[in-house]
């Protein structure tokens, strides 16, 4: 066995699925979901055939069109992996696989009523990237394979669904085509419906993803309308934030090429969604916590949008080469954000960016494959090692090639790539080698090497110049020697401007400092989410203990992981910490529980790490 992705237990020897047709019956009351997965190969397979599989039941391997039973194994449990399925086909090109979801599948996350907003429904979503699509249904779960699909989600009629694909039907059950994922008495029964949908476009697996629940919806545009939890006021809200959209989608298709996916539809999720947004083809996924009346809910938008050129388009083939989709994808976004919010903005991204940059070197600094764009991921989980590395050294790569040819060459250079690998998987000596054919003697001018396979930030990389950004800088140096910005210096700071403030501060000041500056700017009951996490964070690494009832409530309010990480690891982090360990695992007791799973897993690591 030749494994073609450290992340799957795919053999590279055999072929790959190009379509999987699925049927899944909700059953919310034991959060479970019964389903049947058509897998179709791009060739006849005889002999073993291994798919991904994770906290699965397996219940039968048949063959479609005798729907005798095939000889199926689970084996090799592993921490990261989970288990492989080996069937054994006789000239197969199609097998039909049964199976059954259980609680700890950690691509779901399956909210009772009351942990939603309105509290009289139940709501599940789910997570995929970077290697959970194998917790829903047995697949080949590597980005190295497309796949198209089709799907039928059997659902409680007072409920509805949404995918990452294109909507057909929500029409009655009808007998017959479950094929297999449970009796049809149970697919017809009282009070259910059928929501139907294609994905025509091949896609690699990380990118599946649904929601069922109460939902509602708001146009915002001519291809896009935005869902969430059916909430007047919230879904108002994000009508508001996101009604650029079409302007962004427009700019995007002028900078990269046409947008092949038809509709960009956003869904809003409830407050525990574990990232800030994720690139759904068709329907990007967003916390909530992005709706807050500035420009950042836009810019997060921009970045999921700019996937859809960089990542959904083409795609990076493990993730090993995982800077392709998020530096390319950083790259386009900071184009857009200038594009519709000016030059100034996009800098002081670039700058923040910088910062964060800076600050995973010294998180990174004794496992320095992770300062890498190329990495080496081997018996590494993905979740565990998620970094701005990739965004941001892969970001400063591509400027770096853009400040060398200047920007029209770049620009068209950019278009070729994409119109050349889209709908392909690629992995950085592709991206490389088609560098050096259309920018001939690039080798010559940047060290190449040095960039993809090198540690650390390279000489070459480039802090921003931006007015805004130094005097930030230059006023968070001067708290160092005691002195607070004043009202004049901070009237126009917005969140982002606050946060790259705080970010400058020294890692841990005098407790007196920290009480001293919330006092005047109140920054501890900031209505944004990254500015109190930001000063809280300031607030725990310099033992403030008098702010820790509202880390808890922080911890207790939202769980994406850009606030959990850092928060449970300055708790615990360090020598002398016993109250604050203590403190740490209590909130996580009680609060735990309404994370997204991968969430629970990354602060168990945490505090495996520490403790
Ligand atoms: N694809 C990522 C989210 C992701 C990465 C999920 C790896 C699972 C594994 C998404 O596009 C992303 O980068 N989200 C960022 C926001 C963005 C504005 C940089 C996030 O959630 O912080
Ligand atoms: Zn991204």
């Amino acid at each position: 066995m030749a494994p073609i992705d450290p992340h799957s237990y795919t053999d590279s020897t055999h072929p790959l699925t190009t379509h999987i047709s699925l049927s899944f019956y909700f059953d919310f009351p034991s959060s479970t979901i019964f389903s049947s997965a058509l897998l179709t190969l791009s060739a006849p397979h005889s002999g073993e055939f291994t798919v991904d599989t994770r906290s699965l039941s397996i219940t039968a391997v048949l063959d479609p069109t005798t729907r005798t039973p095939l000889p199926f194994t689970l084996q090799n449990p592993n921490r990261i992996l989970g288990q492989s399925l080996t069937i054994t086909l006789s000239n197969h090109s199609q097998f039909l696989i049964i199976s059954k979801t259980s609680t700890s599948s950690s691509a779901l996350q399956w909210l009772s009523p009351p942990q939603t907003f309105n509290k009289s429904f139940p709501f599940v979503y789910t997570q995929c990237q970077a290697i959970h699509a194998r917790s829903i249904f047995p697949c080949q779960d590597t980005p190295a394979a497309r796949i198209k699909y089709s799907a039928k989600l059997n659902v409680p009629r007072f409920l509805s669904a949404v995918m990452a694909a294109k909507h057909v039907n929500r029409r009655d059950p009808v007998i017959g085509e479950t094929q297999g994922a449970c009796e049809d008495s149970l697919w017809c029964g009282d009070g259910r419906i059928v929501e139907e949908f294609v994905m025509e476009q091949p896609v690699p697996t990380y990118l599946f993803a649904f929601a069922v629940g109460e939902l509602g919806c708001r146009e915002v545009g001519p291809r896009t309308r935005v869902y969430s939890e059916a909430v007047p006021g919230v879904l108002d809200a994000a009508a508001r934030e996101f009604a650029g959209t079409e302007d962004m989608i427009n700019v995007g298709e002028g900078l990269f090429g046409g947008y092949e996916w038809e509709r960009f539809d956003l869904l809003v999720l409830p407050p525990s969604f574990p990232y800030r947004g994720m690139e759904n083809p068709r329907m990007t996924f967003l916390t909530p916590t992005v709706i807050k009346g500035d420009a950042t809910g836009a810019q997060v938008v921009a970045h999921e949008l700019a996937h859809s050129w960089t990542g959904n388009l083409i795609t990076n083939k493990t993730n090993d080469h995982f800077w392709l989709n998020e530096g390319f994808t950083t790259y386009a976004e900071r184009r857009i954000v200038e594009a519709v919010q000016g030059k100034e903005r996009a800098v002081l991204n670039v700058g923040i960016g910088w910062r964060g940059l800076v600050k995973e070197m010294e998180r990174f600094k004794d496992y320095l494959e992770f300062t890498k764009l190329k990495t080496n991921q081997e018996g590494v989980d993905p979740d565990d090692v998620y970094s701005q590395v990739p965004y941001e050294k892969g970001f400063q790569f591509l400027w770096r090639i853009e400040r060398q040819i200047g920007r029209p060459a770049f620009d068209e250079f950019l278009k070729k790539y994409i119109a050349t690998f889209k709908f392909q998987s690629i992995d950085t000596d592709i991206f490389i080698d088609f560098l050096k054919a259309n920018v001939p003697g690039i080798e010559n001018q940047i060290d190449l090497k040095v960039w993809t396979e090198g540690t650390g930030i390279p000489p070459d990389a480039m802090e921003p110049v931006s007015e805004i950004y130094t005097k930030i800088v230059s006023l968070a140096n001067e708290f160092k020697i005691g002195r607070m910005p004043n009202e004049d210096e901070v009237a126009d700071w917005g969140g982002q401007e606050w946060e790259l403030y705080l970010e400058h501060l020294p890692k841990s000041v005098e407790a007196s400092q920290v009480s001293a500056l919330d006092a005047r700017y109140r920054l501890s009951e900031s209505k944004d989410y990254e500015v109190k996490v930001a000063f809280l964070h300031l607030a725990i690494a310099s033992r403030c203990s008098n702010y820790y009832t509202e880390v808890e409530k922080t911890l207790k309010e939202v769980g994406r992981m850009k606030y959990l990480r850092p928060l449970y690891t300055a708790l615990v982090q360090g020598i002398g910490k016993e109250e604050e360990k203590i403190f740490a695992m209590r909130v996580f007791s009680e609060a735990g529980a309404c994370y997204h799973p991968i969430a629970q897993g990354v602060v168990e690591a945490i505090f495996e790490k520490h403790m």
